[in-house]
């Protein structure tokens, strides 16, 4: 969504003229909820799950709270959120964090802007606020509401506006029984490395993006840690759906468009080319240039943008995240035109790390650039070389591919969900992948060179087996 761009001076005044907006109490809690003996009996006999528009009905009260990263994460900080119709005008108040609890006193009130939503599941407002003119390396406190139903005080940090250690995560495609099976890998993730700045999710955050409930369970897996720690998403394929006729079937000869529910409920920069706001967008966090695209359209319109913004890049070290992977860990999923289009960018402008997705297996390369695809001696090999980028496919969701297993991958696996932790500090940056029970799967350092050289690339594989499905067994002669 376009978030406001209010900052601090633009306030409104709060109390009466706010609760006004909605006329009624707050919502009431529910009745006891510890069902009788007979319920319980009752409840065995159940067939049919609570209906989808039922499960994930809005309410006044705020939900699917999300802070998503700001263009410029030092000073500012983006939230969005859900309600239902009732609520006419929405707000967020922002306080320096104190050790007591008088910090909300000082609270700035600042008004969101609101967007309506009709999601297969019936009509919803989204609001979002941009809060701006804040302090580098601060502790804020914010809540969102509209002066009678509030969320909590969810107590966050902004960015240095200098290069300091930081350390974020990554996600490849969670997408399929994301409440179910993906919400232990962000928690398990979140509870290895709470400081993270950011969390970044490769695509195919779900599996149909039109769906509203499935948003609902993306949002309930992440739950707080969403409102706490800035998302950085990509769209993936499954972000895409072609338009439906009212009865429900395909528009025929139809493309695939963004899902409404993106611009909706994520605000992040709009710094990317025009028509690709909030698909495609940049941001740099202390040192460290993050560029998102999509790979899902407007490749040549991104592939001169990011040439320009990467030129022009003032930091030491630059990581890019998007969808379909230059190199395919699975069997006739090539993007040899993603590849051709975009790699020589990557060379040029000495891109250090790819996070991908799309092909749910888990597949990381040494230092590649566009000569040597798909075979040959990498940068590593060549003292001279000035090109050469890490690239990272993985899953955290629970489908999975088949593995066909190439030269080019230094570390692999198969049925294996997966979270990164990637740390920057100085001329090092270290990545972690970890196994969904918190185990080491793969690691590396990348080592700046002087004079434009190559990173230096040092493996520090673990000494464990890597993690591949079990063969079909032969069928046994009768
Ligand atoms: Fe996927």
């Amino acid at each position: 969504m376009t978030a406001s761009r209010s900052t601090f001076p633009t306030l409104i005044t709060f109390g009466i003229a706010l609760t006004a907006a909605r006329a009624q109490a707050p919502v009431p809690a529910p009745a006891a909820a510890a069902p009788a003996p007979a319920q319980a009996q009752a409840n065995a006999t159940r067939t049919a799950p609570v209906p989808e528009a039922e499960a994930h009905r809005p309410s006044p009260i705020p939900d699917r709270i999300i802070r998503t990263i700001a263009a410029d994460p030092a000073r500012s900080i983006a939230v969005t959120w859900r309600t239902d119709a009732a609520v006419v005008q929405a707000v967020a108040q922002v306080a320096k964090a104190e050790h007591g609890p008088r910090f909300a006193e000082k609270a700035t009130t600042v008004a969101a802007v609101s967007q309506d939503l009709v999601s297969n599941l019936g009509p919803a407002r989204y609001h979002s606020v941009l809060l701006g003119g804040l302090e580098p390396s601060t502790k804020y406190a914010y809540r969102v509401g509209d002066g009678v139903d509030w969320s909590e005080w969810f107590q966050v940090s902004t960015a240095s506006d200098n290069p300091e250690p930081f350390r974020f995560l990554y996600f490849g495609d969670a997408q399929n029984d994301v409440k179910s099976m993906w919400s232990r890998v962000i928690r398990k993730a979140y509870g290895d490395a709470p400081d993270s700045a950011f969390l970044v999710h490769a695509g195919d955050l779900i599996n149909r993006g039109a769906s509203d409930a499935l948003w609902g369970e993306w949002f309930g897996a992440g739950a707080w840690i969403n409102g706490m720690v800035p998302s950085v998403p990509s769209p993936g394929n499954h972000e895409y759906e072609r338009p439906r006729l009212p009865d429900g079937t395909v528009v025929p000869d139809s493309k695939g468009v963004l899902t409404s529910h993106w611009r909706a409920q994520f605000a992040l920069p709009e710094n990317g080319p025009a028509g690709l706001e909030e698909a495609a967008y940049f941001f740099d966090y202390q040192g460290v240039r993050i560029v998102s695209l999509n790979s899902n359209e407007g490749q040549p319109e991104q592939a001169e943008w990011l040439d320009r913004i990467l030129a022009e890049n003032p930091q030491k070290w630059t990581i890019l995240t998007f969808h379909h992977p230059i190199y395919s860990p699975a069997k006739n999923r090539d993007n040899a035109e993603l590849r051709r289009l975009w790699q020589p960018i990557f060379d040029r402008r000495k891109v250090d790390l790819v996070l991908q997705g799309h092909d749910h297996t888990y597949a990381r390369t040494g230092l590649k650039s566009y000569e040597n695809v798909p075979e040959g001696g990498t940068a590593r090999d060549d003292p001279d070389a000035t090109a050469g980028t890490v690239y990272v496919v993985s899953v955290s969701g629970p489908k999975m591919y088949v593995l066909d297993p190439e030269q080019w991958m230094k570390r692999s696996g198969e049925d294996v969900q997966l979270y990164q932790v990637v740390a920057v500090d100085g001329d090092v940056l270290r990545y972690e992948a970890r196994t969904a029970l918190g185990d080491l799967y793969d690691a590396f350092e990348l080592q700046k060179q002087p004079d434009g050289r190559a990173n230096r690339l040092v493996e520090q594989i673990p000494d464990t087996p890597e993690i591949r499905r079990p063969a079909p067994k032969a069928a046994v002669a009768e």
